[in-house]
């Protein structure tokens, strides 16, 4: 049965007249579908959509993001209601880091300190000590001293900081994204000597194979930023293709390659948790008010602490 009679013919100017109504604001990731991003009042990385979320005005948060996300901005916002489009955008990162297993990981470390990348549940954070994002990673584990660190959940990053930082002795839990873990080292390669001008930014959840190939590694933003830069050079991007629609808006002319999977037939660059967002969901979140994002009241006060102290120190 079509659920198209369920919908409003104009789902865009619908949507903005019940963001109005609830006083809401819609924060967008950058992969999100380009429609989502064009009606957020925030589209950003991880960091700057936990900043949006730590000083949001407003009576709702609709959170256009996967689960974790949304979870920050609740942290953040004791007391005021954060809906998703839908609930099941989780992330691989997170849920291959169970907070149970965690703790036994952490218990194995006694002493250690606990930086935590912010794709992770609340009960993990709420295990942490500092909490970190792909843009201040290097600068959260250089604020963490000498002191032996256990870094999770993503062993890409954390091979990556390691290198940038030179602590080579970081005690890493081993996830992975399922999204920058499939471009192709090889296919990369191949694609460079067919086109040799290109600019390869890479985002630090790709392999070290991927990132050795890469000129430029950030975060979407810096990606974003990079490849606005020089609008006239291609760019091969390894990360989502969400991070497309920013660029185009910025320079519409910037040719834009998207880094190769080694199975050609796969939509490789898009994360199946992130698509499950549509305009349809979004409308019905502002409409029925869910779903919501809940977080135990105790895990909520114990992870802020660390959120908010990166907040601070970023
Ligand atoms: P950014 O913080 O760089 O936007 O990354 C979020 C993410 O989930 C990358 O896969
Ligand atoms: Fe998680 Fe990877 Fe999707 Fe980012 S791209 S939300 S890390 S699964």
């Amino acid at each position: 049965m079509a659920l198209s009679s369920e919908f409003p013919v104009d789902l865009e100017a619908a949507i903005l007249d019940l963001k109005r109504e609830r006083n809401a604001l819609i924060l967008a990731h950058y992969y999100q579908e380009d429609p989502i991003q064009d009606l957020a009042d925030v589209v950003g990385d991880s960091l700057a959509l936990a900043r949006a979320a730590q000083t949001a005005d407003c009576e709702l948060i609709v959170f256009c993001g996967v689960h974790f996300m949304a979870e920050t901005a609740a942290i953040l916002n004791p007391g005021r209601p954060v809906v998703v489009p839908d609930l099941d955008a989780g992330c691989s990162l997170a849920d291959g880091c169970p907070a149970d297993a965690f703790g036994e990981f952490v218990g194995q470390h006694p002493g250690a300190k606990v930086l935590t990348y912010i794709n992770a549940s609340a009960e993990v954070k709420a295990m942490s000590d500092l909490i970190c994002t792909s843009s201040n990673a290097v600068k959260m584990v250089e604020s963490m001293g000498d002191a032996p660190l256990i870094f999770a959940p993503d062993r890409h990053l954390a091979r990556w900081v390691s290198k940038q930082t030179g602590r080579e002795d970081l005690i890493v839990w081993p996830g992975a994204c399922v999204v920058h873990e499939q471009f192709s080292a090889r296919e990369l390669a191949r694609l460079k000597v067919r086109n040799p001008e290109a600019d390869v930014l890479a985002h630090p959840e790709c392999d070290q194979s991927v990132l050795d190939q890469a000129d430029f590694v950030a975060s979407t933003t810096g990606i974003i930023q990079r490849a606005v830069e020089f609008p006239e050079r291609p760019s091969i991007v390894a990360t989502e293709e969400g991070v497309f629609h920013s660029i185009r808006q910025q320079a519409p002319d910037k040719v834009l390659i998207p880094a190769p999977g080694a199975d050609e037939s796969c939509s490789c660059s898009l994360c199946p948790y992130m698509r499950l967002n549509t305009l349809e969901k979004l409308y019905l979140s502002l409409r029925d008010l869910g779903p919501e994002v809940s977080v135990d009241p105790v895990i909520a006060e114990r992870a802020r602490v660390p959120i908010e102290r990166m907040l601070e120190l970023s």
